[in-house]
């Protein structure tokens, strides 16, 4: 009997290196463990030994038991964490990346440039720090003009305030170019306005002029509208109405059908089925002439988008601060 639980735990032992797969150990267990396996078949022969060797034997059919299954489960236990490393279930849903991406307003000003770039204008920048004279004296504004007022202007000194339009660039621009000039200037503005739900004391707004030989109102029209029917789809309706600026003459608001009513009248348009996108007009003769252009051989058009109006508007968006207020579910959603 002795023999033959050594000739087992031998056999049991040989096998141990080869246990490495699942298989290998299902046949291990069968022929060694199971019911009808070498161990119980041990088991079972207790019956025939003598009652004085049963105590000894019984002690090693024991010892030979707990040997045979901690080989089986010393196995086991490397073959289960090697297939939880190695098996990848492909039909888990991946986990989720969050990708920051661009702002809503960086985005409108990308936009922008896209499709003024593509017509030819070339983006041009200028301090957001600016003289009285530029933003204000060059642009024609006479002195007692409401604009200067210290309720819509942050001053610096008397003459050095932070810009309130991006329209002084142009004056730059045309100073230091040579017609034809042609260029778009996005930046960041300033007003001195109680914080609402339709403005910001800071926000962005894209002025552009052309000047050149014979540049006329028509052309104005066509650029705006071109400009309106990449951004807002090519079926909107517009419309030029007459307005007034210091810096234009003529000069004219352009209004599209509501994005929200398509024109039957709602809260957006406050019932008028309209919306402004942009003031535009001729650059007015004072300007040309400040500038050192000649009005009487070249003429020009201007327009100043608001941005974050643009994005309000075509995003159906109807208090401005949620742009500014950083709430990834809010921004996420662009
Ligand atoms: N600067 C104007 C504003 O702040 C917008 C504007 C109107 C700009 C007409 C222009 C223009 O260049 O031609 O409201």
């Amino acid at each position: 009997m002795n023999d033959r639980i050594e000739q087992v735990r031998a056999a049991a032992r040989a096998e141990a290196a080869s246990l490495t797969n699942a298989d290998a150990l299902e046949r291990f267990r069968l022929s060694f463990l199971a019911r009808k396996g070498s161990v119980a078949d041990l088991f079972d022969q207790l019956r025939h030994v003598t009652a004085a060797d049963k105590p000894a034997v019984g002690k090693a059919l024991n010892e030979l038991r707990t040997e045979v299954q901690g080989i089986y489960d010393g196995a086991k236990e490397k073959v289960d964490s090697s297939a939880q490393r190695t098996s990848i279930d492909l039909t888990l849903p991946g986990r989720p990346l969050f990708a920051g991406s661009r702002h809503l307003v960086s985005q409108t000003l990308e936009e922008f440039q896209r499709v003024f770039v593509s017509m030819g204008f070339d983006i041009v920048e200028g301090p957001e720090v600016e003289s009285d004279y530029y933003n204000f004296e060059a642009l024609n504004f006479p002195p007692d003009h409401p604009a200067r007022d210290m309720q819509d202007t942050f001053f610096v000194s008397p003459s050095v305030l932070l810009r309130t339009h991006t329209t002084p660039v142009q004056v730059r621009i045309m100073e230091k170019r040579k017609p034809p000039v042609r260029a778009i200037m996005p930046g960041r503005v300033y007003r001195n306005e109680a914080v609402s739900a339709r403005s910001l004391v800071q926000f962005h707004q894209v002025d552009g002029v052309y000047v050149d030989k014979g540049v006329t109102f028509a052309e104005l029209k066509g650029t705006l509208v071109a400009f309106a029917k990449r951004y807002y789809g090519s079926s909107i309706k517009y419309r030029f109405r007459a307005s007034y600026f210091p810096f234009t003459e003529p000069s004219a608001e352009m209004d599209i059908t509501c994005y929200l009513c398509a024109g039957k009248g709602c809260r957006v348009c406050k019932h008028s089925g309209w919306l402004e996108i942009v003031g535009s007009g001729m650059v007015h003769p004072n300007i040309l002439k400040r500038v050192g252009y000649d009005p009487e051989e070249v003429s020009g058009y201007a327009f100043g988008f608001g941005v974050e109006r643009t994005v309000l508007l075509r995003h159906g968006i109807d208090d401005i601060r949620l742009l500014y207020e950083n709430d990834v579910r809010f921004l996420e959603q662009f």
